[in-house]
């Protein structure tokens, strides 16, 4: 990393600031001194120009749509690798060798199983709870059983609880749906590999014998790798805000599990598929481009558009892929895939889309290959925190480690009535 110089005058004092330089990507202003020296702050709402951090685990280069797990290709990591080698490499910062793959395996399976009164968790929601509002509780609730993996201080600990996260995530998300359907829940199988075995727990019933679609599987782990991390992102901010304080890794994740939720983030994959299904044919699609372009229509194309991306998601390309693929296989027609076909080709036509540079996201096609795979709408965000969880986890111990890190505290812009004197209520209005 090398560092120069900048400098900034702000009502007369000028400061030199350094400018320090990373692997690849933008480098940064460190503003660390600007308040002390200058008495100003810097602003920037929605942190379209702030680095928080400095990451080793995930790069972006939004222009040229590439995406890179600790250098790594993701469409080479999706297409050769599995999900518990992505969780190896974002945690280890390696690849694993065989023998290391195998050991993360065997640690990994043998922390499924929940504590068995999280089922009473359960009897307290109403069957059509949202199963995000079910994770949220039961994520946090996490830390009300493992007392024992809760000391960050603790790198046993912290490597304890990070595998417990990535290791139960599957059973909860499972829990959820059956839940919501009122089936019985469905234990994990030790002899089943991470997404087989979250597949099983999600579909299979007492009553008979169930045996994992391998096509099935191999598709949800390479959607659960498209997922696993993505830099500083709303949710991992989160995780790493929520960490800076000290609080425990369940209750991190936890709020990361919230942040996620939202439709402009996470929450955007069951958004673009109940859009879809609203559009209904492509004869639609024209009338909902207008709409969303429609600067006094608050209509979004869900599923289009990004922060950092202003070139095709590699994601996006990669899901829309397995999603003909996965359909193909199953033999299935999905009407929603033409109208998202259509939309796509509409939109990259237009001349709106061009100039603000908006392209599909890697939400905008994976409701279609979940839907296929037997997932309900409400099931879609709790598979992206599932697979999420590891990069969370990830960045979040990376933060712990990091010698710079402090608590997180931002300042403002103060634009509220300067001191006032208090009125007794007699002599008000
Ligand atoms: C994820 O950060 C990450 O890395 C997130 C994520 C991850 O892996 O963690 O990639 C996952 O969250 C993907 C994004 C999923 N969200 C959606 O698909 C929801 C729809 N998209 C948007 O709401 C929006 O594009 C965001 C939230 C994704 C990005 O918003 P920005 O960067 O704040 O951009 P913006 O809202 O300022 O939009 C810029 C312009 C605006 O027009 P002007 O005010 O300049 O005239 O583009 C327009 C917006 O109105 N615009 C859209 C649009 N998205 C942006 N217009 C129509 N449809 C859209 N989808």
């Amino acid at each position: 990393m090398s560092v120069s110089a900048s400098s900034i005058t702000v009502d007369g004092k000028n400061v030199e600031l350094p400018v320090k330089t990373g692997t690849i990507g933008p480098s940064v202003v460190d503003i660390g001194k600007l308040y002390g020296q200058t008495g100003a702050f810097t602003f920037d709402p929605g942190f379209t120009s702030t680095a928080s951090c400095e990451s080793a685990i995930t790069y972006i280069d939004g222009d040229e749509g590439v995406l890179l797990y600790r250098g790594y290709p993701i469409e080479q990591l999706a297409e050769q690798g599995d999900f518990l080698e992505t969780a190896y490499l974002m945690l280890f910062g390696e690849l694993p060798t065989p023998a290391q793959k195998a050991d993360f395996d065997y640690r990994v399976t043998r922390h499924t199983m929940v504590h068995d009164q999280m089922n009473r968790f359960f009897q307290g929601f109403r069957r059509d709870a949202h199963p995000m509002a079910i994770m949220v509780a039961c994520v946090g609730a996490l830390s009300a059983f493992y007392h024992d993996s809760t000391d960050i201080s603790d790198e046993n600990q912290r490597m304890i609880a990070s595998l417990r996260m990535i290791a139960k995530m599957p059973t909860l998300a499972a829990m959820a749906y059956k839940y919501s359907i009122g089936q019985p829940f469905v234990y994990p199988k030790n002899d089943l590999d991470y997404t087989s075995n979250f597949l099983r727990m999600c579909f299979a019933v007492p009553c008979e014998e169930f045996q994992v679609n391998p096509t099935y599987a191999r598709a949800l782990d390479k959607i659960f790798i498209l997922h696993a991390d993505h830099e500083q992102n709303a949710s991992t901010s989160t995780v790493r805000l929520a960490g800076s304080s000290g609080a425990n890794p369940f209750a991190c994740i936890a709020a990361g599990i919230a942040c996620l939720w939202g439709p402009a983030h996470g929450g955007a994959n069951e958004a673009a598929l109940k859009m879809l299904m609203e559009i209904g044919t492509p004869d639609n699609v024209a009338k909902y481009v207008a709409k969303a372009k429609d600067k006094n229509d608050p209509f979004r194309l869900m599923g289009f558009g990004h922060r950092v991306y202003k070139n095709y998601d590699p994601r996006a390309r990669i899901m829309q892929k397995t999603t003909h693929e996965v359909l193909k296989e199953l033999n299935i027609k999905d009407d929603l895939l033409e109208v998202a076909i259509q939309l796509e080709k509409i939109a990259l036509e237009d001349e709106y889309f061009i100039e603000k540079k908006l392209y599909p996201n890697i939400d905008f096609y994976s409701g279609i290959t979940l839907k296929a795979l037997g997932f309900p709408t409400s099931m879609f965000t709790v598979l992206f925190a599932l697979a999420r969880t590891t990069g969370w986890i990830a960045q979040w111990a990376e933060m712990i480690q990091d010698p710079a890190q402090k608590i997180g505290r931002p300042r403002q812009l103060y634009v509220g009535p300067a001191q006032r004197d208090y009125v007794n209520i007699g002599q008000r209005g």
